[in-house]
């Protein structure tokens, strides 16, 4: 076994403290987020996604969030995918995000839906032309011949819609994410960290602290 043991990193960073966060833990995301794209050198908004498979297995992969606000988080994708048919048979998903310039981690629980077609059709349009046609031209998540077969579809799809506007695929567009809970982490010393849970209870956000 290769041995990780010291692999080791004392978190520094910050702290996180019940007197200095918000009621709305959106504010407190909101905050976070510009923080951790204050950089620009990552993608911030980068997100593990995880669900609940039909044969009961958790599955895990990182999408790009694409929107937030008090109503939830939004990210796109095919709605035929693995992840979309997981959401279609079990909604309540799970989302972290991991921050690791900051040493935060935040933890999001909440029921997936879909996004309007008027918002799936207005964001898969202000996509580039590429991302259009791979859109278009992948059967996300199901087994295919090879490489070329791809490539092939990809050439035929440019040549097909040469001059004029890539239609939307059906089963591609959004999912709104709408959290019953957020768990903030901040990294500190001798892992005590700092856990502060909001935990939606009615229409207001309850909070508490977890032991690290
Ligand atoms: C940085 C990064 C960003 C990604 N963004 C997306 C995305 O926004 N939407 C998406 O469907 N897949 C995205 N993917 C690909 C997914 O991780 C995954 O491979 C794909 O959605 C198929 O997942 P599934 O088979 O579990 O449905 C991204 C992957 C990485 C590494």
């Amino acid at each position: 076994m290769e041995d990780l043991s010291n692999y080791r990193k004392s978190y520094q960073r910050g702290q996180l403290l019940e007197s200095d966060v918000p009621e709305n833990p959106m504010a407190l995301f909101h905050d976070w987020f510009l923080q951790a794209d204050a950089d620009k050198k990552g993608e911030a908004n980068a997100m593990t996604v995880s669900t609940v498979g039909e044969d009961g297995f958790p599955l895990s992969r990182i999408v790009l969030l694409k929107g937030y606000d008090d109503a939830g988080f939004v990210f796109y994708t095919n709605y035929d995918s693995q992840k979309g048919r997981a959401i279609q048979k079990h909604p309540k998903v799970c989302l972290s995000f991991f921050w690791e310039a900051l040493e935060r981690q935040i933890i999001v629980r909440g029921v997936a839906e879909r996004t309007s077609l008027e918002q799936s059709e207005e964001y898969f349009h202000s996509r580039p032309r590429g991302s259009q046609l791979g859109a278009k031209a992948s059967p996300q998540s199901q087994a295919i011949a090879s490489r070329e077969w791809l490539d092939e579809k990809i050439v035929a799809l440019e040549s097909a819609f040469d001059g004029k506007e890539i239609p939307r695929p059906e089963h591609w567009g959004g999912y709104l994410v709408r959290p019953v809970s957020i768990e903030f982490w901040q990294g500190r010393a001798n892992r005590l960290h700092d856990r502060i849970r909001y935990v939606l209870s009615g229409i207001s956000w309850m909070k508490e602290r977890l032991a690290p």
